[in-house]
């Protein structure tokens, strides 16, 4: 197993490029189940969450090739693949996002058996609005055996809420989409995830030959089509890539420049920055972020888009304990994601966690410890804690990293961090 090790105290200066977005890739590649011939996505990155939603659209009969510009080429022979339709346990227990198959497979294939995924670290994580949704357009669902199991004719389009205890869902609203495009009429949804990824996989499958209407507004419109097709895409780059970023050249008062940004999806995570006391400038696809000493605590509550995301919390957490003052952080979306304040206050931070809340005072200087990674996001934060820290971290069970960040070491590395992988 590969394990981080940080000597903190380096300045980061310079230039990254962001990838695409993981989080669009995602359900854009479950989609390539819908069409009918080869479409080719450009932008994806090259991570182990891709290689698992890769090994199980191999499974369903797709074909994947990634070629040297990093675009990938995915094909389905329907004819050939139509009694596929499982996504089995080994593969869906590496990678929760693998429950996106089960949209397509259900009005494409009138079968689908896609393992349940359970909990995770960051929380409960139920799928009660996917399977909602899809029941609501018509197909028979169980859920027994550790299997959500669905069975159709065509699809039927009706009007339904996704609305739940923590707002809506991102990959639930892919999931009823994807059902919904090839459904017989008109679908609305009401309380649709307007995140970024979610309009990213709207308009790759409008390019495809799909009706959908309202994209990044909370109510979707999809009229049914009977057939979609292959198409070239590029997908979005990943905001949340960005963001992380943005805080390594924070947390080490850097100054750095990200390329191929969109900055409107990063408006709160911009205001925040500015807010803490950092100077962004965004000009085009590229943002720049200037750090300084005089840094000011903040409160962060996160919310769906085009509120914080939650998947920025760790990394902001990591910020503002070297802030000096009172931060308060809320959690909306998954109340119990703060398994990294545990190891944060290992490293010396001072944050006390009450119920979603976590109040973080700054702390002169964090210090260099071996710390273990709970889960991406969480990891993140861990790295960039161990940019500033006093000596050397050593952070643990990277695999959870590795998900989601392409060569995050390497990249650091060329922005001046001394951050190194090592073998344990
Ligand atoms: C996606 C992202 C993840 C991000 C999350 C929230 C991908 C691959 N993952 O996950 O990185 O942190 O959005 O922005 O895109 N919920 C229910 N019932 C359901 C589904 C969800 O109650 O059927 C709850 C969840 O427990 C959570 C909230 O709704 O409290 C939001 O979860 P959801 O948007 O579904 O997260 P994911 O789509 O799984």
């Amino acid at each position: 197993m590969d394990k981080i090790v940080i000597e903190g105290g380096h300045r980061l200066e310079g230039t990254v490029r962001i990838n695409g977005a993981k989080n669009a890739a995602l359900p854009i590649m479950a989609a390539c189940l819908l069409l009918n011939g080869p479409s080719r996505i450009k932008g994806i990155p090259n991570i182990d969450d891709i290689h698992t939603l890769s090994k199980i659209l191999e499974n369903l009969g797709g074909q994947i090739k990634r070629n040297t510009d990093g675009t990938l080429e995915i094909t389905f022979m329907d004819r050939e693949n139509q009694d596929k339709f499982t996504a089995p346990y080994e593969l869906v227990s590496k990678m929760r996002a693998s429950i996106c198959v089960l949209g397509p497979l259900i009005t494409k294939r009138h079968k689908a058996k896609v393992s349940y995924p359970g909990g995770c670290v960051i929380g409960q994580r139920p799928v009660d609005l996917h399977i909602k949704g899809i029941k609501a357009l018509g197909a028979q669902i169980d859920t027994t055996e550790g299997y959500i199991t669905a069975s159709a004719d065509r699809l039927k389009g009706t009007e339904l809420s996704l609305k739940g205890e923590h707002g809506t869902t991102v990959l639930g609203t892919c999931n009823v989409m994807t059902a919904a495009v090839l459904a017989e009429g008109t679908t609305i949804i009401e309380d649709a995830a307007r995140e970024p990824e979610v309009q990213d996989l709207a308009r790759f499958l409008n390019k495809a030959g799909a009706k959908i209407t309202g994209i990044g507004e909370s109510t979707l419109t999809i009229e049914g089509v009977r057939e979609l097709h292959g198409v070239d895409y590029e997908i979005i780059p990943d905001r949340i890539e960005a963001g992380t970023f943005m805080i390594a050249g924070a947390i080490t008062r850097g100054n750095i420049t990200l390329e191929n940004v969109k900055s409107e999806h990063l408006t709160a995570v911009i205001d925040k920055l500015k807010e803490i006391g950092l100077e962004i400038i965004s000009v085009g696809n590229t943002v720049s972020v200037k750090g300084n000493n005089l840094y000011h605590p903040i409160d962060i509550t996160t919310m769906p888009y085009p509120g914080m995301p939650t998947d920025m919390q760790a990394q902001f957490m990591a910020l503002l304990c070297t802030v000096e003052g009172k931060s308060i952080i809320t959690e909306k979306i998954f109340p119990d994601r703060f398994m990294h304040a545990a190891e944060l206050r290992r490293m010396g931070a001072d944050i006390r966690v009450e119920g979603s809340c976590a109040v973080i005072k700054g702390v002169p200087f964090l210090s260099g410890t071996n710390v273990q990674v709970s889960d991406l996001r969480a990891g993140a934060g861990l790295v960039l804690a161990g940019l500033v820290a006093k000596d050397v971290t050593h952070v643990h069970r990277i695999y959870h990293l590795d998900r989601g960040y392409e060569r995050l070491e390497e990249r650091l590395s060329k922005l001046g961090a001394v951050v190194k992988r090592v073998d344990e």
